[in-house]
């Protein structure tokens, strides 16, 4: 049987699906999903009521959920229930610092007030099919280095690193899983320079990439509603916000992906405990 799941079209890219909750998923439903999902490479789902549990289960549906401990956690900012404050954060993909970033993330509006700071995304989907052929055959090929985070709110560059921090080197084109279309990979808060280049000449191609990944027509804000859900694609589509303002904002974050990130970089225990001294220091 074909699956009935209604969704729509969201601008400038995204999709939004509507699910009965009580009528369960067949087989047919999840296909349809997954390949919803790949199309864009987010997902929205409204109306939901998720326990932990619950959201990981159907995160499960588009990889493998990562369950041990700094992979699912609250972001909000009342620092009673969770993490990263009021800060803004530009747009990033999580982790690209390891040799195998999250392939994907999930937030789920346990509690927020409407109207509250949106999550900002951007496509690099979007961004390389709106590069000329000329900045195609330019940016083909080159690696970047990616460095762990030292600043939430701004670039980090090579002079933040600290030592013992981990860094990695990415494709500046990356390949969507499954459907290997071209993104681009140069998030504006790791990204710390293209591998080859003179810096000047690094910088002013960042910058020209950056002008088409972020503009205005190139990202969706999400406007939460207590019970949304947004899954996106960790790598294709990058994620940031504005400082929060407007009430409350509690949200539920699972990550899909095939390592952890203390497997990938296990002497850096202390993440967390360091992200929340950062926030509190800028806030
Ligand atoms: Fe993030």
């Amino acid at each position: 049987m074909a699956s009935g799941i209604i969704h729509h079209q969201l601008a400038p890219f995204g999709i939004e699906v509507r699910l009965d909750a009580a009528k369960g998923l067949s087989g047919d439903d999840e296909d349809e999903l997954r390949r919803l999902y790949a199309r864009d490479g987010l997902l929205v789902v409204r109306g939901l009521e998720l326990s932990l549990e619950a959201q990981l289960d159907f995160c499960s549906l588009f990889g493998p959920v990562l369950r041990s401990e700094g992979e699912t956690y609250v972001v909000s900012n009342n620092p009673e229930v969770g993490i990263l404050a009021g800060a803004e954060l530009i747009f990033h993909s999580d982790i690209p610092y390891v040799p195998a970033p999250y392939a994907a993330g999930a937030l789920y509006a346990v509690e927020v007030t409407e109207g509250v700071s949106p999550t900002r995304f951007a496509s690099g989907l979007r961004a390389y099919e709106q590069l000329s052929p000329a900045q195609r055959a330019r940016v083909d090929g080159l690696n970047s280095i990616q460095m762990r985070t030292r600043v939430i709110d701004g670039r980090n560059r090579l002079t933040d690193a600290k030592p013992t921090d981990n860094c990695a080197v990415q494709a500046v084109v990356g390949r969507q899983a499954g459907t290997g279309r071209p993104y681009l990979f140069t998030g504006e808060t790791h990204t710390a320079a293209i591998i080859g280049l003179a810096e000047a000449d690094s910088e002013a191609l960042l910058e020209e990439l950056f002008a088409v990944l972020y503009a205005e027509d190139n990202i969706y804000d999400h406007q939460w509603r207590t019970g949304d859900l947004v899954i996106w694609d960790n790598l294709a589509v990058q994620h940031g916000r504005k400082p929060v303002t407007g009430g409350v904002r509690t949200l539920q974050r699972v990550s899909i992906g095939q390592f952890a990130y203390w497997d990938q970089y296990p002497v850096d225990r202390q993440t967390f405990e360091a992200l929340k001294t950062l926030v509190s220091d800028v806030a």
